[in-house]
C-alpha cells in the first residue's frame, strides 16, 4: 500500500478501506441471465490467505467526478480503471452515489497475480464492501432498516453480485450460498452465509496446486455466455438444483463421502460443460490428469478424505479437513509438487472486512 495516505489526503477527502478474500466453488455458478443473475445455484467456501485489499480516498464535493486515479500495487492501471468506471456507470440507478463521488482508489492482492487464483471476487468484494460503506455514512440516504449489519453485508453482496457474480459470495465468512434454490431458499440478488454444518465442515483446508499460472484460455464472461445456447443447459441446471440440495444435507450431517462425491462431479462437469460448448475448449492440463489420478489413489489407500475441485483453469484445488493437514501437506510436497508449479495452502476464512 501507498504509504502517507493520511499526509497526501486534501481535505474534502475521506477515506475507507476494506479486504476481501476469494472463495472457491463447491456447486458451480456457471450461466447467467438479465442481470448478473445466476443460471443456477451456487456454495462456496471462502478463503482466508488469498486476499485483495482495496483503499478509497472519495469526495462528493469535487467538480470532477469518478475514478481520477486507480493504482494496482502501486501502479496505474488503466485498463482495471476503466473496468470500475464502467461498473460504476451501469449501477448508477440502484447507487445514486455513483455520479456523486470522486475517487482515488488503490488496490492490492495478498497472492501473486500469476499464481493463477482469479482475483476478481476478491477485488470487486473489497471495492463493494468500501462503496456500500461510503454509502452507510451517508446515512441520510438510507433508511433505519438498510443500517443493520446484516442488511450492509446483503447490500454489498448486491453491489458485488452486480460487478462479479462469484465475488457476492466473498462478502461472507465461512460457506455462502448464492441463487435461488427450486426449494425457494436463497436469492439470485444475493448471497447468504451458510451456517447450519456439522462440526467436522468447520475447518476445511483449500491447497491450491497451481499447475500453470498463465492467463485463463477463456474468461468468465465467454464461458457464461455460451450456456444460454449450451445443449445441456437444461439438464445442468436440474443437476446444480440436485447437488445443492445434496451437497447441503451431506454438510449438515458430516457427511464426507457424499460432501467429496458431489464436489468432484461438479469440478469435472464444468469442465464438461467447456469441452461439449460450441466453441469447445479444454482446460485441464496433463498435469491436472495427474493429479486428479494421483489424489483419487492417495484417498484409496488411506481412507483420508481429501478431495479435488477445479475452476475455469488447469489448477487444482485439494479440499480436505484440517485435523489431517500435516499428513496431506506431506503428501503434496512429496508427489504432487513436482507436478505444479507452486501450492498455496489455503484455508477456510471470514469474509470481506474493514481495515
Ligand atoms: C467457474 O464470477 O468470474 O469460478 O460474473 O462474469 O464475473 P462473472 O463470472 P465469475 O465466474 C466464476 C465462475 C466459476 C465458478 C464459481 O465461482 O462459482
Amino acid at each position: 500500500m501507498v504509504k502517507n495516505w493520511k499526509a497526501s489526503m486534501p481535505s474534502s477527502y475521506e477515506k475507507i478501506a476494506y479486504q476481501a478474500p476469494s472463495n472457491i466453488a463447491f456447486v458451480k455458478y456457471w450461466g447467467k441471465h438479465g442481470r448478473q443473475l445466476p443460471m443456477n445455484p451456487s456454495l462456496s467456501m471462502t478463503l482466508s490467505k488469498c486476499i485483495s485489499k482495496c483503499e478509497i480516498s472519495y469526495s462528493l464535493q469535487e467538480k470532477k467526478k469518478g475514478i481520477i486515479s486507480f493504482l494496482f500495487e502501486g501502479k496505474e492501471n488503466i485498463l482495471f480503471q476503466k473496468r470500475l468506471q464502467s461498473y460504476l456507470d451501469g449501477i448508477e440507478d440502484i447507487y445514486p452515489l455513483a455520479s456523486e463521488l470522486t475517487l482515488k482508489i488503490q488496490s492490492e492482492n495478498t497472492f501473486p497475480h500469476s499464481a493463477g487464483i482469479a482475483s476478481s471476487a476478491s477485488a470487486m468484494a473489497a471495492f463493494s464492501s468500501c462503496l456500500a460503506k461510503i454509502e452507510e455514512r451517508q446515512k441520510t440516504l438510507l433508511t433505519a432498516s438498510q443500517r443493520s449489519a446484516n442488511d450492509f453485508k446483503r447490500r454489498s453482496s448486491v453491489l458485488a453480485r452486480l460487478a462479479s457474480g462469484s465475488a457476492c459470495r466473498s462478502i461472507y465468512g465461512q460457506y455462502a450460498l448464492w441463487g435461488k434454490t427450486k426449494w425457494n431458499e436463497g436469492s439470485d440478488e444475493y448471497a447468504s452465509p451458510f451456517t447450519e454444518i456439522h462440526h467436522d465442515f468447520l475447518k476445511l483446508c483449500d491447497s491450491v496446486l497451481i499447475v500453470s499460472s498463465g492467463v485463463k484460455e477463456i474468461s468468465s464472461s465467454l464461458g457464461h455466455s455460451m450456456m444460454n445456447t449450451h445443449l445441456y443447459k437444461e439438464v445442468r441446471e436440474h443437476q446444480a438444483h440436485e447437488n445443492m440440495r445434496m451437497i447441503v444435507a451431506a454438510m449438515k450431517r458430516g457427511d464426507y463421502k457424499t460432501f467429496g462425491e458431489i464436489l468432484e462431479s461438479e469440478a469435472l462437469t464444468l469442465q464438461a460443460l467447456m469441452m461439449t460448448s460450441f466453441p469447445s475448449f479444454l482446460l485441464l492440463a496433463p498435469n491436472s490428469i495427474r493429479l486428479i489420478e494421483l489424489i483419487k489413489s492417495y484417498r484409496k489407500s488411506t481412507d483420508n478424505p481429501v478431495y479435488f475441485t477445479v475452476d475455469a483453469g488447469p489448477n487444482i484445488h485439494l479440499i480436505y479437513p484440517k485435523k489431517i493437514k500435516k499428513e496431506v501437506v506431506n503428501f503434496i510436497t512429496r508427489e504432487l509438487l513436482p507436478f505444479c508449479e507452486t501450492v498455496i495452502h489455503d484455508e477456510i476464512g471470514v469474509g470481506a472486512r474493514e481495515l
